[in-house]
């Protein structure tokens, strides 16, 4: 039996009906996961025989959750556009709740019990990575791991790369890699995907994506909030952890890429994977010129109630080894308790050879710029140079346009990014997750930073809370004569 989803048709036994939601009390799963199974409910994207069990150690009960839910979704314009109540009936009857430890066998047992039969079951974890191995082992002893399961990871995988292999090695003596969904999710926002539109939906980008035209590439993820009581796990990571391993060199990997020959998710991966591989490796030698570290104030560790050395400010000057980036500097920044909440990669072109305006008294040309902007608002927009409008008896003046190339209904359908690939992962398509060796290799080049830290004792630069962060990450772009569009 075949279903149509999406315009594509899936096999029945590829989509997941069942989807056990380890951590259900967490605040990911109240404010991302659920609410985005009820989104995919409202757009009638759910199988109809699908069943959520939530399941956490806490003594908490069905109606709680759904109420704490509901809190969150209810003021949300799509569900407003909902004439009555009946999609959220609908949803809320699909939900049930068990509490119980997953380290005890035979509460898993009562899970087990829970489930039917013909379930084809999908396990998302959000919990702490410590427990993966574990957690996959006993429901595997108990049954639940049937072909057709899946099982979703939330980050992070691991501390370092011997951690991340451990989890994955734990991982493989349950499923199969094509049943281990890793979760990125960035690659869910919409503008990352409209990037690989935009990159490969396009010919004209293609002849000048590299090293003739391009001058650099900077990439910022700046969040305003501080870490607050988010410090136990925070101190333990630090902002390359936490952001560089994973979200930023996703972003790296897709603008860098050559173009793969279909979106199989092998094909993605293999050539997000060389990308990483051509990561010119920072070490002891080189740390000190090619990153930069800090940590805000006051705030930090008036939080954590002690000093702490973990970083909540990086910025990286990353080169990749290749022909077609040879040259061309990635300026990676991200950090908490800054000036502005902002995502965006910006593309610099090169500046013209020569510029023919200088007679006319014009003499700063902008170069150009491709800006992929992901927070606040989602969009994609190219700056041009264009002739001044009007009639002048002193030249001709050109100043910079904005030329938005965002699809117009993009930010109506704002969407929380977790629904995109909890769809995908209840239908089978990895394209959008990150693959084992992915994930170890981008490991591998953040241990070599971390590994410098600490064999050259780098600093800490204290930054402001509310400004763009340390001294040092402005000079660091500076220092190539150019400069971060704070
Ligand atoms: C998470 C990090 O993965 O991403 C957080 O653990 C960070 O520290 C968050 O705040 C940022 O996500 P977004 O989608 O708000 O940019």
């Amino acid at each position: 039996m075949r279903l149509e989803t999406q315009g594509k048709w899936l096999a029945e036994d590829r989509i997941c009906n069942h989807l056990v939601l380890f951590g259900a009390t967490g605040d990911l799963a109240t404010r991302m996961l659920l609410p985005s199974l009820y989104f995919l409910d409202l757009d009638g994207l759910l199988p109809d025989d699908f069943r959520v069990t939530g399941v956490s150690r806490l003594g908490d009960t069905a109606e709680a959750i759904l109420q704490r839910v509901q809190a969150g979704v209810s003021t949300n314009p799509r569900s407003l556009a909902v004439a009555d109540d009946s999609v959220w009936r609908r949803f809320a009857a699909r939900f049930d709740y068990l509490s119980l430890d997953v380290t005890q066998p035979e509460d898993l047992r009562r899970l087990a019990d829970r489930i039917p039969e013909r379930s084809n079951c999908l396990f998302f974890l959000a919990l702490s990575p410590s427990l993966f191995g574990r957690v996959c082992r006993g429901l595997e002893e108990v049954g639940l791991v049937r072909g057709g399961s899946r099982v979703v990871l939330e980050k992070p995988l691991g501390r370092d790369l011997a951690t991340c292999r451990q989890i994955n090695e734990a991982l493989a003596e349950v499923f199969s890699e094509e049943q281990i969904f890793r979760i990125d999710h960035y690659l869910g926002k919409e503008t990352v995907q409209n990037l690989i539109a935009l990159r490969f939906g396009n010919a004209m980008f293609e002849p000048l994506w590299n090293n003739l035209s391009i001058d650099h590439v900077q990439i910022t993820i700046a969040e305003t909030q501080s870490v607050g009581g988010r410090w136990p796990y925070y101190d333990e990571y630090g902002a390359l952890r936490d952001m560089v391993q994973n979200h930023l060199l996703q972003l790296v990997c897709l603008i860098a890429m050559e173009p793969p020959s279909n979106l199989d998710p092998e094909a993605i991966r293999n050539e997000k994977v060389k990308v990483l591989r051509c990561l010119r490796a920072i070490g002891a030698r080189t740390v000190s010129d090619d990153t930069v570290r800090g940590q805000y104030a006051p705030g930090y560790r008036e939080d954590r109630g002690a000093d702490s050395d973990t970083e909540t400010y990086v910025a990286i000057r990353a080169s990749i080894d290749n022909w077609r980036w040879s040259g061309v500097p990635f300026y990676l920044r991200t950090g908490k308790a800054l000036a502005d909440r902002r995502t965006e990669i910006a593309i610099q072109f090169k500046d013209v050879p020569h510029s023919v305006f200088e007679g006319e008294g014009q003499l700063d040309l902008s170069p150009n710029r491709l800006i992929i902007r992901l927070q606040p608002e989602e969009n994609i927009s190219l700056q041009l140079m264009s002739k001044m409008p009007g009639l002048t008896r002193d030249g001709m003046r050109l100043s910079p346009v904005t030329l938005d190339i965002t699809q117009s209904d993009l930010q109506q359908d704002r969407r929380i990014a977790y629904e995109r690939l909890l769809l995908d992962a209840i239908e089978g398509n990895s394209t959008l997750f990150v693959g084992r060796s992915e994930v170890e290799q981008a490991w591998r080049w953040v241990d070599g930073i971390i590994e410098g830290w600490s064999e050259a004792a780098s600093d800490l630069e204290v930054y402001p809370s509310g400004s763009w962060g340390p001294d040092g990450g402005r000079a660091l772009v500076e220092r190539d004569g150019r400069s971060w569009r704070d």
